[in-house]
């Protein structure tokens, strides 16, 4: 059974729509965090509130070293507890000895194989037993989120809640709020990434290109997913 969505107005501040969809999941919340500025803001703004949110975190096995750092940087300053999911190492050892270390770069069909199995499998194991989840996802991030809902129905997802809190934010207002705050933030933004997921799929990108250029750079803006968002 679907939970009935909550009605909220434009504007709505992140941490009303935060308190509207835990309350609306009726159950346990947490947020998937890539420790992304927006995930990052996230995690502050649920602390300033007083509002308790669980945090996990999909460790694909191709993450940057800049990013464990703002994790364990988050570990130290909010007293977080991250729960880590793994992928299956039985299918990345196959995947690796089949078709090596960067196979994705071939094909889309490929890339959503190593996308699924580093990414997908692991997410459906985080949200089994939630009610909702929450993103740091925006709607000008690309042409994929332009139709977020602050609150939605995730059907991918056995019909549980997906909270957007950041939706209508910009970046500017983004990297506003991680400098008034002093948040965590990845080096990698100092080098002109502007949207950071594995390593070998994610490049610094210039201040005229869409923000999220820099992944997967050699496909079309409209197959960037990586199955987490199906929408
Ligand atoms: S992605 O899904 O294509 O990688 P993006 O990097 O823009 O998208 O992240 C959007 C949101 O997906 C993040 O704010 C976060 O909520 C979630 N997410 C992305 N990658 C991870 C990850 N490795 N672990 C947990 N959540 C993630
Ligand atoms: Fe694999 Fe790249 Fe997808 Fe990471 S982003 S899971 S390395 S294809």
């Amino acid at each position: 059974m679907t939970a009935p969505l909550p009605q909220l107005a434009d504007n709505t501040a992140p941490h009303e729509i935060l308190r509207a969809g835990i309350e609306a999941a009726g159950g346990p919340v947490s947020l998937a965090c890539s420790f992304s500025l927006e995930d990052v803001a996230i995690i502050d703004i649920a602390h300033a509130a007083g509002i308790p949110l669980g945090v996990f975190a999909l460790d694909t096995g191709r993450l940057h070293e800049e990013t464990y750092e703002v994790a364990e940087a988050l570990v130290e300053r909010y007293r977080l507890k991250i729960d880590w999911y793994f992928p299956r190492h039985e299918d990345v050892e196959q995947l690796e000895r089949d078709k090596g270390l960067f196979s994705f770069r071939e094909s889309l069909e490929n890339r959503h194989e190593c996308c699924h199995i580093r990414k997908v499998e692991p997410l459906l194991r985080a949200l089994s037993g939630l009610k909702g989840w929450v993103t740091g996802m925006r709607r000008e991030q690309s042409v994929t989120r332009s139709d977020l809902k602050a609150v939605e129905n995730d059907a991918a997802n056995g019909n549980i809640l997906k909270i957007n809190p950041l939706l209508d934010w910009n970046e500017r207002r983004v990297m506003d709020y991680a400098a008034e705050h002093s948040l965590p933030t990845n080096r990698l933004y100092k080098q002109k990434y502007r949207s950071i997921g594995c390593a070998p799929c994610t490049r610094a990108i210039g201040p005229w290109d869409n923000v999220r250029e820099g992944r997967w750079w050699w496909e079309n803006a409209e197959n960037k997913e990586c199955g987490l968002h199906q929408r």
